[in-house]
């Protein structure tokens, strides 16, 4: 008996493209605003040393690629292939009029969603995890770290890591683990290890735990977890979810295509509303807004939209702070509640971080964009007045930049445009909106 040769192809990197046609609407580079800001944002710190942090000091967590985007300055980024043909998957996403919304509202403003929820995960975060995925996968990293508020973000990573090949292993904040089995399941079906955090699996966790055995948890003790088994395996990286400057400048797509779907209908946004939490959704949608109000004098406003329980933009101070509790991360300058405030457990788990983006905050301070606090009340209100006018269950995040949105829209008395940022679907979070009905 013969055997036929093998004809199979050897198989390819999954860091390779894969022959994907990518429509011509998506992206071919990230914009990045630290290009056209009139001051440059003040440094992230070195904990011991308090000087500007060097690319070694953040090797141990980072892959180069990554390290060189949060401190780039050039305009553009280019957006490699194989991360153009994962984000054709749900890319570009619908630039939709609530014209239903507008109806039941009585208002003579012309309303737009950009929505972010058709993502396999159902949020924007998959935009910076498929790219971080990416280049820790090109720099033979094997597994990544990560903490999740909501559960997006893990969920996010865990199917960018199944694409790529790497091992993902999570740390879920302890409130939202018991509240959103759902999102554990999605995680574990893409191939993801998750942990309620505080765990007993950390030297930070067994910290947190002898304090209050009965914690809720927060990002930032999450955040303390993840990096220290990053940092301790030397296969293992660790990747955020929000607001550091790489994160924010992947997430830039979002307001790219918002900004050419809006040209192509002859539309310019008066005002831009958007959920904010670590600042990813608010920066990545609003920036290439604000970088086009700084280059050509157009004058879009942009309003962060944050929770009453967790009002880092509107309440806290604009300092030097730890993104952790346990303070392993580096010093980044940010509006910042205090690295060891918990958060109530609040339904939208992914907006109970005490600090906000360094670039947020800077453009904060700068004038640059506005900031509104939101009760959880009034948040879930919108939420149900938008899903009963357009059919989307939106986020309980998304639900605060809606809510922003809806009042301004009440008010209006011209026929402005409002661009509402619609970061997730909320059908993993029908128990939130179950609570409020
Ligand atoms: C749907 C959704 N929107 C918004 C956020 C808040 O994060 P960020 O401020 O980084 O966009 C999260 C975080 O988990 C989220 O899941």
């Amino acid at each position: 008996m013969t055997t036929s040769p093998d004809v199979r192809p050897a198989p390819r990197p999954l860091t390779e493209p894969v022959g994907t046609v990518v429509p011509s609407q998506v992206p071919t580079h990230w914009y990045n605003l630290a290009a056209d800001l009139p001051e440059p944002p003040p440094p992230a710190l070195h904990p011991g040393t308090r000087e500007p942090l060097g690319p070694q000091d953040l090797a141990p967590l980072f892959p180069m690629a990554l390290i060189a985007q949060e401190v780039s300055t050039e305009r553009y980024v280019e957006i490699p292939q194989t991360i153009r043909e994962i984000y054709a998957l749900w890319r570009p996403s619908p630039l939709v009029r609530a014209l239903r919304l507008e109806r039941a509202l009585g208002t003579p403003a012309k309303i737009y969603y950009k929505y972010e929820g058709v993502s396999p995960a159902g949020s924007h975060k998959p935009n910076t995890a498929v790219a971080q995925a990416y280049y820790n996968a090109v720099e033979g990293t094997t597994k990544l770290t990560t903490e999740t508020g909501a559960g997006q973000w893990g969920a996010s990573l865990s199917f960018a890591c199944s694409l790529l090949g790497l091992q993902c292993e999570v740390w879920q904040v302890r409130a939202s683990y018991d509240a959103k089995p759902y999102r554990r399941m999605q995680m574990e079906t893409y191939g993801g290890v998750c942990h309620p955090s505080p765990s007993d699996l950390t030297e930070a966790g067994r910290a947190m735990l002898a304090a209050d055995p009965d914690t809720t948890g927060s990002l930032g003790m999450a955040i303390s977890e993840a990096v220290e088994v990053a940092a301790q395996d030397p296969n293992a990286h660790y990747a955020l979810g929000s607001v550091l400057n790489h994160v924010l400048l992947h997430q830039s797509v979002i307001g790219i295509e918002a900004l050419d779907q809006l040209d192509a209908i002859g539309e310019t946004a008066d005002v831009v509303f958007g959920c904010a939490g670590g600042g990813s959704n608010l920066g990545g949608l609003s920036f290439p807004f604000i970088g086009r109000n700084l280059r050509d004098g157009t004058t879009t406003r942009v309003v962060a939209c944050e929770p009453a329980a967790c009002p880092s933009l509107t309440q806290g101070e604009y300092r030097y702070d730890f993104g952790d509790v346990a303070g392993l991360t580096p010093l980044l300058k940010m509006h910042t509640l205090g690295k060891d405030f918990v958060p109530p457990p609040i339904h939208a788990g992914g907006l109970r971080y005490h600090g906000m983006a360094p670039m947020v905050s800077h453009a904060y301070e700068l004038g640059l964009l506005e900031a509104i606090a939101v009760e959880q009340e009034v948040a879930f209100a919108a939420g149900v007045e938008f899903a009963r006018a357009e059919g989307i269950i939106p986020a309980p995040e998304s639900t605060h930049a809606v809510a922003g949105a809806i009042a301004h829209a009440r008010a209006a008395t011209t026929d402005e445009t409002i661009v509402i940022g619609l970061s997730g679907n909320g059908v993993l979070d029908l128990p939130a909106y179950h609570d409020f009905l």
